[in-house]
């Protein structure tokens, strides 16, 4: 450390830095949402591979009927963490988010840990839906009796391996977020409406099917023949506790973690919140009605999936259409894919917008190189970081077994979760006075609950995903200590200066 500079630990920025710094700066955002448009951005990102193909997964394999328990458990813990958010996001409405509110509240080091974990999780959750994307267009293009010809029909709608589809979507969405926040956005409501109603109609027609005998057969705990010799698939409550099962509690808990991979996406709301007008009051109120909207939505086609047919008989390929067909609704069959490949569309388009604008708010601090963080004049987005990110995003997709990743997007993200929480606590001590546009009921109960709810559904992924995540975050530790450390803007100030509120380095 040089004579006079600050040490890391000791950075933070100030409030005022954190959101007014970049207004009308080289490397600030234009304003592109409204209150409704955050909202649409919220059901956009969260309606996807959740409810398209994890929920019939996780019923067949792991709850039963029970996995409208594990919807409720997931979607719970999300509101409580929504609301950390909502408060966060309105007293900073900065683009980075999670990482932005960490760095005001703890410091670089754990924002710079936050924002590694955000990387992780938006960039694993991109590959993996564009992968799902692809496996539903192909079977929507099959089920529509189309034909590939022979080269083509080995290279699209394949779980491992290059894949053509999953390049096309990673390529045309990465385009519309480089064209801008606004070309995106118009598309966006267009096919969040398109989405809602092949799931209204799912709701509406699987509903006169509902059988509650399907509901009834709540199967018992299954010992998991694997458990034993497999410790690194079990769930780490089930190595702490020394008992693991398929279904049952343990099952549902199980389940219920997983399945919060379906709300992600309320946090992503918070991401979009430099470019909101009004943010202090829209973006509270995009993240928690999204989320609510969402939520109903969920248990309502879990609660219809699982009336439908009996767990046992669910097909873990296509969950819903398989359903619809075992009920002679054939023509349903088309709505659910026309509805996955739109909503898993509108799901990978925020999720590269949410990303770009971490990484920009990242390298706009000098923890990753500066000139990532440049807003391109034509299209005033940040387009060269989000071409970096999609070739990432493709090169994660198809090169390596992305569907096998999923739970690391849990785990980034129930991680981020309760640092969120804690901040919440933490400043309304350190920042009493700092103006919030909402404020969390019954705090700190609420962040407390959060917390720990996250901290259970954590302790219910498995020990392999812990393996992977320990891994991730010790390298972007080292990343730091060689880079961040001494690239970022607040590397030039000295303690004093830092005590005194005084900056002496601003780049634009
Ligand atoms: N929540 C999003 C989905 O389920 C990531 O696809």
């Amino acid at each position: 450390m040089r004579e006079g500079h600050s040490p890391s630990i000791a950075r933070r920025l100030s409030p005022s830095e954190a959101t007014d710094r970049w207004t009308g700066a080289r490397h600030g955002l234009p304003k592109a949402y409204g209150p409704a448009d955050l909202t649409v951005l919220g059901i956009g990102v969260m309606i996807g591979a959740g409810i398209f193909s994890l929920a019939g997964r996780q019923a067949a394999s792991m709850a039963g009927p029970g996995v409208i328990l594990s919807f409720m458990i997931a979607g719970i813990t999300s509101l409580l963490v929504a609301f950390c958010f909502a408060e966060l996001s309105s007293a900073l409405p900065a683009s980075g988010s999670a990482y932005t509110f960490t760095y005001v509240i703890f410091g670089e080091v754990w924002a710079w840990i936050v924002g590694w974990a955000l990387v992780m999780e938006l960039l694993i959750a991109t590959a993996v839906v564009a992968r799902v994307w692809s496996l539903y267009a192909a079977q929507m293009l099959t089920d529509f009796g189309a034909h590939f010809p022979a080269p083509l029909a080995g290279l699209t709608g394949r779980a491992e391996g290059f894949d053509l589809f999953t390049l096309l979507i990673l390529v045309l969405l990465t385009i519309v977020v480089a064209l801008g926040a606004r070309v995106g956005l118009r598309a966006l409501w267009i096919i969040v409406v398109a989405k809602l109603m092949a799931i209204g109609a799912v709701i509406v027609v699987g509903a006169t099917h509902f059988d509650k005998r399907n509901l009834a057969a709540i199967p018992a705990p299954e010992a998991r023949a694997q458990a034993a010799t497999d410790t690194l698939h079990s769930p780490l409550l089930g190595l702490l506790s020394g008992h693991t099962s398929a279904f049952g509690w343990f099952g549902i808990f199980a389940a219920s973690a997983a399945i919060t991979f379906a709300y992600i996406g309320f946090d992503v709301v918070a991401t979009a919140a430099e470019e909101a007008e009004d943010a202090p009051r829209s973006t509270p109120k995009g993240i928690i009605r999204s989320l609510v909207i969402t939520t109903i939505i969920y248990i309502s086609v879990a609660v219809v999936m699982v009336g439908m047919i009996p767990y046992d008989r669910i097909d873990v390929e296509a969950p819903l259409a398989d359903a619809f067909r075992g009920a002679g609704e054939g023509f349903m069959v088309h709505i659910i894919n026309i509805g996955a490949v739109l909503g898993l569309t509108t799901v990978v388009l925020v999720l590269l917008v949410g990303l770009t604008r971490v990484m920009f708010s990242m390298a706009r601090d000098g923890l990753f190189p500066h000139r990532l963080a440049r807003i391109n004049r034509s299209y005033h987005s940040p387009t060269r970081v989000t071409l970096i990110i999609g070739g990432l995003a493709i090169t994660l997709a198809e090169f390596v077994p992305v569907l096998t990743l999923e739970p690391l997007v849990v785990i980034g993200s129930l991680f981020v979760f309760v640092v969120v929480a804690a901040g919440v606590i933490r400043m309304r001590r350190t920042m009493p006075d700092l103006p919030r546009g909402f404020r969390v009921p019954l705090s700190p109960g609420v962040p407390l609950a959060s917390i720990a709810a996250c901290l259970w559904l954590l302790v219910n992924l498995q020990l392999i995903t812990w393996l992977y995540f320990i891994a991730w975050m010790a390298f972007g530790v080292l990343i730091y200590l060689v880079y961040g450390r001494r690239n970022s803007v607040l590397a030039g100030i000295s303690a004093d200066s830092l005590n005194a509120g005084i900056r002496g380095r601003h780049r634009r």
